[in-house]
C-alpha cells in the first residue's frame, strides 16, 4: 500500500511539473508576442496599465473598450493623435511624463472622459478650447508642473465649466486666485490652490466660484500678506479652508487673521486649518471677525501657541464643535480660557506640555464628548475634579504622562458618562507609580475602556477589587506593569469583558505557587465569560492549570507566547470552544502532542508556535504530521528549529521527516520483501515436511541407526544370534505365522528368525528393536505386498537393513513377493522396484505344487555362507 501511494504521488508530481512546464512556456510565447507589439498590461477589456515602462508615446493599440489607461511614470511628451478612437476612455493618468503642450483635438475622441490627471508634467499652455470635446470632464489634475500655467488659465476651464468639480492647480506658479469674471464654475467641489506664491486673496478673486458648494479650498503654503474681508463672499458654505502655512510671513499679523476669520464668518466656512503658522500667542481679536459664524472645526495644531489665556478665544466660537491643538507648546489653561467654546464637543491637546489641570478648567464645555490629553507632563490628577462638569464626556485620553498616584475616585467626580479612560504609557521612571484603591474607578459605572498598560501599577490585590464595578467593561490592558499577584476575584465581575492584555508582567506565581502544599493556582479567569481575546505572554508562565479556561467559551484569540512553558495538559485548553487564534511561540515546549491540541482542533485556525526548543525525533512524529495535514495555518513556519537531537540541532523543523526514523516500528518496503520472503521460506518447508514427513521421519531414523550402530560394531566381526529378521506387514501376519515361520523354523536344518511379533524387547523404543534385530540377523526378508509397501515401519526396516550394507559390507535383503504387485505402484519404491526387473526377488507361487521350490530357494539363499552375492542385493 505505501508502496503504492509514493508511486501514485510520484506520478503526479510529475504530471504537474509537466503543466507548469508547458504553462510556463505557453506564458512566454504570449509574452513575447505581446511586449512586440503591445508594451502594456491589458488587466481586463475596460483597464489597460502602461504605468513605468520608459514610454516615449501613448502606445498604439490600445484596446476600443479601454475605460481606465493608466500611463503614469512614463517620457511621453507628445499626445497627438494617440488617443484617437478611444471613445470609452474615462479616466486617464498621464501624471510624471513630459508633456509641455496641450493642443486642440488631442483629446476629439473623449466626449466620455471624467478624470483627467497631467500633475507633473511640463505644461506651460493650454489653449482654449483644448478640452472642448469633454462632456464630462469632472476632475482636472494639473498640478506640479514645473513650467506655470498663466498661459490660457483660466480661460481652458470656460468649455469644462458646467461638469468640473474637483481641479488640482498645486504648484501652477499661477501666482494669483483670481479666476477672472467670465466664468463660472457651479459644480465646483474642490480647489486646490496650494504652493502657488499666491500673495492675496483679493475681493473679486472667486467670483469664477459664485454659488458653488465648495467643499475644501486649499490655500496651504502660499505668502499670503492680504486677505479682503469679503474674499470668500461668492462661497457659501465651504467646507475646508485650509491655511496651512499659507501667510507670508509667520507669525501673520492679528490682523490678517482677523480678515481671515472675517472672511470665513461671510462664507459660512466649517472647518478652518490653521496648522504651522508659528502662532504664539492667542487673541480673541483674531476670532473677532468671526461674529456669529458657523465655524465648527478650528486646527491650530503645530504651532508655537504657549498658553490659553482667558482672551485667547473670545465669545466667537460659540459654534466650534472641534478644536485641535495638536504639538503646541501649551503650558496652562486658564480658568476661563475655554469659557466661550460651550458647543465643544472634541478637544485635542495631545503632545503639549501641560503640567497640570486646574479643577475647573472645563468647567463651560460640558457638550464636551472627547478630551484628549496624550502626551503631556501631568504629573497628577487633583483631588478636585480636573474633569469637573465634563458630565457628558465619554473618551478621556491621558496617556504618556506622569501621573503618580493613588487614584481615589474624586478624579473622575462628573465623569458618569465615561466610556473610555487611558491612563497608559506613563513618561516616568520606576520608582513612582500608579496605585489603585477600591474606589478609583467608582464614578466610572459605563465604562467599557480602561488602558492601564505600563503605569508601574504597583498592586491590584484589593478585596473588592477596584474593578468591581465596572459592569460595562468590555476593554482592560494592565500588560507592562511588572505585577507579579492580583487576587482571584480581581476579574470576577467583568462577565462583559471581550479583551484582557495581561502581558508583560510577571503572574507566573499565580499558576504557580511557590508553595504548592499550601495554595492551589489562582483561578483568576473565571466567570470572565464574554472574553474574545486574552494575552498572557511575557509572563514567565511554567503551566496552565487545569480548570484554568473553564470559562472562556468564547475565547477567540489567545497569546501565551514568550513563556516558560515545557507542556500543556490537554485539559488545560478544555474549555475553548471558539479559539481561533493561538500564539505559543517562544516557550520551552519539546514535543507537541496530540493530547494538548486536540481540544481546540476543531475552531483552531491560526497557531503561532516557533521558537520553541523542539525535539526532532519518533516523539515529535505526530507534531510533524500534523503540521503537513492540517488546514491550520502554523505561523512562522520556515522559522521553527529543532533543538535536539544534537544532530538536528538549529535545523528546520520542517526538514525533520519521521518516517525516515521509522518511528511506529513501521518497516521499510526492502524488510517488507525479506520478512515476506522468509516467511514464504518457512511456510515452504513447513508444507514440505508435512507431505513428506514420514520421508523425513526416515532419513532421521536411519541416520540416527547408523549412528548407533557404528558405535556399537566399530567395525569387528559380528556373530549374528539370528539368521534372518522378518520384516513384514502385520496384514501377512497370517502368512508368516503359518507359512514362513513353521516352514523355515521347523525341519532338517531349522533356522532361527526374529520377528517383531515376538523377539522384540518389550519396553525398548522400536526403533532400537528393529536396528538390533537387523543387525543381530544376517538376513532380512522381506515379505512384499500392498500393504508392505505401504506400511512406514516396514519401509524402515528395509532401510535399514539396506543400510548395513554400507557398514559391513554385507548384503542382506532378501525379497519376497506374496502378490503380483502392479509395476505403477513399484516405481515409488525406487530399489524395490529395480531388484524386481532384475528379476532378483522370490514370488511365493499362487499354485501350491511350486511351493517346494521356492521355499527351496529361500532356504538356500538363507543357507549361503557370508560371501557376498551381489545378485540379491539390492542397491
Ligand atoms: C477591470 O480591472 C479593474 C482593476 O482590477 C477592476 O476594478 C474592474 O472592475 C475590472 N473590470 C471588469 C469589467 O472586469
Ligand atoms: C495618477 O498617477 C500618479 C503617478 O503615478 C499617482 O500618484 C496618482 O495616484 C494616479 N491617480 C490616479 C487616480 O490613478
Ligand atoms: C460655460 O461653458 C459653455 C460651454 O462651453 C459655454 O457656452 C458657456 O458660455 C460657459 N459659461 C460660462 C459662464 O463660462
Ligand atoms: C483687511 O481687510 C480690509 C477690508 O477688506 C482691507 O482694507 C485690509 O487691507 C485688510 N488687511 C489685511 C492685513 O489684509
Ligand atoms: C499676546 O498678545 C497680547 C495682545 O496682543 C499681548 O498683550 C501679549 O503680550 C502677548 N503675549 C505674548 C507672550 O506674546
Ligand atoms: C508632534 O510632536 C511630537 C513630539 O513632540 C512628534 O513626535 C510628532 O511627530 C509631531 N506630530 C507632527 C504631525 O508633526
Ligand atoms: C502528551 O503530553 C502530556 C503532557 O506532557 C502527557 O501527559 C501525555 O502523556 C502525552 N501524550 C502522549 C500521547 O504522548
Ligand atoms: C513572525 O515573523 C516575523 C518576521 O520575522 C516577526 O516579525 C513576527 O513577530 C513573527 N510573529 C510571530 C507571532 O512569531
Amino acid at each position: 500500500m505505501k508502496c503504492l501511494a509514493v508511486l501514485v504521488v510520484l506520478l503526479a508530481s510529475a504530471h504537474q511539473a509537466a503543466s507548469f512546464f508547458n504553462f510556463l512556456s505557453l506564458r512566454q510565447i504570449t509574452h513575447d508576442g505581446q511586449s512586440a507589439k503591445f508594451p502594456c498590461k491589458i488587466v481586463n477589456a475596460t483597464f489597460v496599465d502602461c504605468r513605468n515602462r520608459g514610454l516615449l508615446n501613448i502606445p498604439s493599440g490600445i484596446p476600443k473598450t479601454t475605460q481606465i489607461l493608466l500611463v503614469s511614470h512614463n517620457r511621453i511628451s507628445k499626445i497627438d493623435t494617440s488617443l484617437t478612437g478611444l471613445v470609452n476612455l474615462r479616466l486617464l493618468n498621464l501624471s510624471h511624463n513630459s508633456v509641455s503642450k496641450l493642443e486642440r483635438g488631442y483629446f476629439a475622441d473623449q466626449k466620455q472622459l471624467e478624470h483627467l490627471y497631467l500633475s507633473k508634467n511640463q505644461i506651460n499652455k493650454i489653449p482654449e478650447d483644448a478640452f472642448a470635446s469633454f462632456t464630462k470632464l469632472k476632475t482636472l489634475d494639473l498640478s506640479w508642473q514645473n513650467n506655470n500655467l498663466r498661459r490660457g488659465f483660466p480661460e481652458f476651464l470656460i468649455p469644462i465649466n458646467r461638469t468640473l468639480t474637483t481641479l488640482l492647480l498645486e504648484k501652477t506658479m499661477i501666482k494669483t486666485a483670481d479666476f477672472g469674471t467670465h466664468l463660472i464654475l457651479r459644480s465646483l467641489k474642490v480647489l486646490n490652490l496650494a504652493a502657488n506664491g499666491i500673495t492675496s486673496l483679493g475681493r473679486n478673486d472667486f467670483q469664477a466660484l459664485a454659488g458653488s458648494q465648495l467643499q475644501v479650498l486649499d490655500l496651504s503654503y502660499n505668502s499670503i500678506e492680504n486677505v479682503d474681508t469679503d474674499t470668500l463672499d461668492p462661497f457659501h458654505g465651504v467646507g475646508t479652508l485650509d491655511l496651512t502655512h499659507s501667510f507670508a510671513k509667520l507669525p501673520p499679523l492679528p490682523s490678517l487673521l482677523a480678515n481671515v476669520s472675517a472672511a470665513v464668518s461671510s462664507a459660512e466656512i466649517h472647518k478652518l486649518d490653521l496648522r504651522s503658522l508659528s502662532l504664539k500667542n492667542l487673541t480673541s481679536s483674531m476670532f473677532i471677525g468671526l461674529g456669529d459664524s458657523t465655524l465648527e472645526e478650528l486646527d491650530l495644531s503645530l504651532n508655537d501657541i504657549t498658553g490659553l489665556d482667558d482672551d485667547s478665544f473670545g465669545p466667537n466660537l460659540a459654534h466650534l464643535k472641534v478644536l485641535q491643538l495638536y504639538n503646541n507648546s501649551i503650558t496652562t489653561i486658564s480658568l476661563n480660557a475655554l469659557a466661550g467654546l460651550t458647543a465643544l464637543e472634541s478637544l485635542y491637546m495631545g503632545s503639549n506640555s501641560l503640567k497640570e489641570i486646574e479643577p475647573g478648567t472645563f468647567k463651560h464645555n460640558t457638550q464636551l464628548l472627547t478630551l484628549n490629553l496624550n502626551d503631556n507632563l501631568i504629573a497628577s490628577l487633583s483631588q478636585g475634579g480636573p474633569f469637573q462638569g465634563l458630565i457628558n464626556l465619554q473618551r478621556l485620553y491621558l496617556s504618556k504622562n506622569k501621573i503618580s498616584q493613588t487614584l481615589t475616585g474624586d478624579e473622575f467626580q462628573d465623569l458618569g458618562d465615561l466610556t473610555d479612560l487611558d491612563l497608559s504609557g506613563s513618561k516616568l521612571l520606576k520608582d513612582r507609580h500608579i496605585r489603585l484603591k477600591m474606589d478609583s474607578f467608582k464614578t466610572l459605572s459605563k465604562l467599557t475602556k480602561l488602558n492601564l498598560k505600563k503605569v508601574w501599577l504597583s498592586n491590584i490585590d484589593i478585596v473588592p477589587s477596584p474593578f468591581a464595578g465596572l459592569l460595562e467593561l468590555r476593554f482592560l490592558d494592565l500588560s507592562n506593569n511588572n505585577m507579579d499577584n492580583f487576587h482571584q476575584d480581581t476579574f470576577s465581575s467583568l462577565g462583559r469583558l471581550e479583551t484582557l492584555y495581561l502581558d508583560h508582567n510577571h503572574f507566573d506565581n499565580l499558576w504557580h505557587p511557590p508553595n504548592p502544599q499550601e495554595e492551589s493556582p489562582s483561578m483568576f479567569l473565571r466567570k470572565l465569560v464574554s472574553l474574545r481575546k486574552l494575552d498572557l505572554s511575557f509572563n514567565g508562565f511554567q503551566n496552565v492549570p487545569i480548570g484554568a479556561f473553564h470559562d472562556l467559551g468564547h475565547l477567540k484569540t489567545l497569546h501565551l507566547s514568550n513563556n516558560k512553558l515545557s507542556e500543556i495538559s490537554g485539559k488545560a485548553l478544555d474549555g475553548l470552544k471558539e479559539l481561533e487564534y493561538l500564539d505559543l511561540h517562544k516557550n520551552l515546549i519539546n514535543v507537541v502532542n496530540k493530547t494538548m491540541l486536540t481540544p481546540i482542533l476543531k475552531t483552531l485556525k491560526i497557531l503561532y508556535i516557533c521558537g520553541n526548543p523542539f525535539s526532532c525525533g519518533c516523539e515529535q512524529e505526530w507534531f510533524r504530521d500534523f503540521i503537513d495535514d492540517t488546514q491550520v495555518t502554523i505561523g512562522n513556519l520556515s522559522l521553527c528549529l529543532c533543538a535536539s537531537p544534537p544532530g538536528m540541532r538549529n535545523k528546520p523543523l520542517m526538514s525533520f521527516h519521521p518516517e525516515d526514523l521509522n518511528c511506529d516500528h513501521k518497516l521499510p518496503l526492502k524488510d517488507w520483501i525479506g520478512i515476506g520472503v522468509a516467511s514464504f521460506s518457512f511456510l515452504l518447508l513447513a508444507c514440505i515436511l508435512v507431505v513428506y514427513r514420514w520421508k523425513v521421519y526416515y532419513i532421521y531414523l536411519v541416520v540416527r541407526a547408523n549412528y548407533r550402530r557404528s558405535k556399537r560394531h566399530n567395525g569387528y566381526e559380528k556373530v549374528f544370534d539370528y539368521d534372518a529378521f522378518i520384516s513384514y506387514s502385520g496384514a501377512d501376519e497370517e502368512w508368516v505365522a503359518e507359512k514362513l515361520i513353521p516352514e523355515l523354523e521347523t525341519g532338517e536344518e531349522p533356522f532361527r528368525l526374529c520377528h517383531h511379533g515376538r523377539d522384540f524387547e518389550p519396553g525398548k523404543e522400536i526403533v532400537d528393536n528393529i536396528i538390533e534385530s537387523v543387525d543381530s540377523s544376517r538376513r532380512t526378508i522381506c515379505v512384499l505386498s500392498q500393504s508392505y509397501l505401504e506400511s512406514n515401519w516396514c519401509s524402515f526396516e528395509r532401510r535399514v537393513t539396506m543400510s548395513r550394507l554400507f557398514i559391513n559390507y554385507q548384503d542382506a535383503l532378501i525379497l519376497v513377493l506374496l502378490e503380483d504387485l502392479p509395476p505403477k505402484k513399484l516405481s515409488k519404491y525406487d530399489h524395490i522396484h529395480r531388484a524386481i526387473k532384475k528379476k532378483t526377488y522370490l514370488k511365493w507361487p499362487a499354485n501350491a505344487d511350486e511351493r517346494a521350490v521356492f521355499w527351496q530357494r529361500l532356504k538356500d539363499v538363507l543357507n549361503e555362507d557370508r560371501t557376498p552375492d551381489r545378485y540379491e542385493v539390492i542397491v
